[in-house]
């Protein structure tokens, strides 16, 4: 496969997307697994479609929040495992043209992103419990699986013609069919045949172009590409009866904490049945970008920092410059343990405004953040070091170059 040069680098760098999470569980409002978990009959829940009826759906308001945000990109799911798809499909009649929405949301969507200047990842569940022959050749029917698979490629097919440049395929729910059954490198060869700048990602049992850690950050995929996803409150579909939403400040710091390992954080959004994206999330979603717009040098464009301590917060660093994302510090000053080159600068990035230093030993002591974090910044401080040399740390212990903490016997 003779891939197009650059290919991944918008996504190497994008560090910041949405996902969405819509479909017909918006309608009961319980979360995208209750049809499995409440052991919904098909017949009790195929009704809902007539529910969905998306009159508030406004995709250039999504793209416009994503990029307000500081987002690059927008990945909705076009079907989840409940198998309603979200398009004009030829192959399965459950669809949003048959609900009360009556119309291709899908087409909508990719046009709106698009419109925003925004790149248009498609999420696809492979899983479907709408489809019979999902469960009959799992169970060892065999003509059943074939049936499946030639439908899945089909649906894929659809999703990769009909809709012009895609920028990421992500699949979802591989489980139950391994590898040959789903002929998953048949079906992504297929795939870039049609799109050759797309990324794919790792869920259909192929490693392909990126990694999907869920709900955690694992920056320590090196050397390959990847990406978190998590949700905003505990839910990834529509769930008003959740509120615990994370707060700017947490998300800042998990995007601070992806840009120390070069990664990206998907944090998702789930869209009511009539469209609208909860006020709350909005409102954070808002609060991120402005403090992202304040911070982009510390976040955008880093370099991975593996710099072994971790204690006032996660770095992100660029050459010389070492970013301190400081989640606490005391009364007014900030002390860096161990780092090793001189400082020639410091500064609070939001603020733009210089910090005095002083550098005792091994101690860098900054002076002037204010008394409260919120002083120096309303979600997030970030302190730039701009030093005489890559930023690197010593903290070792006086007594015998022993470690300060010492890796304890399991
Ligand atoms: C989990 C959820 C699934 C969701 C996915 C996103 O696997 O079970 O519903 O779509 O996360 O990564």
């Amino acid at each position: 496969m003779q891939f197009p040069a650059n290919r991944t680098a918008w996504f190497a760098e994008a560090r910041f997307g949405m996902f969405i999470h819509w479909g017909l569980y918006a309608v009961h409002g319980r979360g995208e697994w209750a049809l499995s978990r409440e052991a919904w009959s098909m017949d009790d829940y195929r009704p809902l479609a007539e529910q969905f009826a998306a009159e508030d759906f406004d995709p250039r308001a999504w793209a416009r929040l994503a990029k307000a945000a500081g987002m690059r990109y927008l990945v909705l799911t076009t079907k989840h495992h409940e198998g309603f798809c979200l398009w004009d499909s030829k192959l399965c009649a459950f669809n949003s043209v048959n609900s009360a929405a009556k119309r291709d949301l899908v087409a909508e969507f990719v046009e709106a992103v698009r419109a925003e200047g925004l790149k248009v990842g498609l999420y696809y569940s492979l899983g479907d419990w709408h489809n019979d022959d999902w469960f009959r050749g799992w169970q060892g029917d065999t003509a059943a699986t074939e049936r499946f698979m030639d439908y899945t490629h089909g649906l894929i097919e659809e999703l990769m013609t009909g809709y012009g440049k895609i920028d990421i395929l992500w699949y979802d729910l591989p489980h139950c069919y391994g590898i040959e059954e789903w002929r998953s490198v048949e079906l992504n060869a297929k795939v870039r045949a049609r799109q050759p700048h797309i990324l794919i990602n790792n869920r259909s049992w192929t490693s392909e172009d990126f990694a999907t850690p869920e709900q955690h950050i694992a920056s320590s995929a090196k050397g390959r590409l990847w990406e978190a996803c998590m949700t905003l409150n505990g839910h990834w579909g529509y769930c008003p009866s959740d509120t615990a939403w994370k707060n700017p400040r947490s998300v800042a710091l998990k995007l601070a904490d992806c840009a120390r390992g070069c990664g990206n954080l998907l944090l998702n959004v789930g869209p009511d049945a009539a469209g609208r994206i909860p006020e709350a999330a909005q409102d954070i979603l808002r609060s991120v970008g402005q403090w992202l717009e304040r911070h982009q040098e510390a976040v955008l464009a880093t370099e991975r920092c593996d710099l072994p301590w971790y204690l006032f917060g996660p770095t992100t660093k660029r050459g010389n410059i070492l970013y301190c994302f400081v989640k606490e510090y005391y009364g007014d000053e900030l002390i860096v343990g161990g780092l090793t080159p001189r400082v020639q600068r410091a500064r609070l990035v939001g603020a733009q405004r210089d910090l005095s230093f002083e550098q005792r030993g091994r101690q860098t002591i900054i002076r002037g953040l204010g008394a409260h974090a919120s002083d120096a910044d309303p979600v997030l401080p970030v302190v730039a070091l701009e030093l005489d040399a890559p930023p690197a740390t010593d903290i070792s212990s006086h007594i015998d170059g022993a470690d300060i903490f010492p890796v304890l016997p399991a």
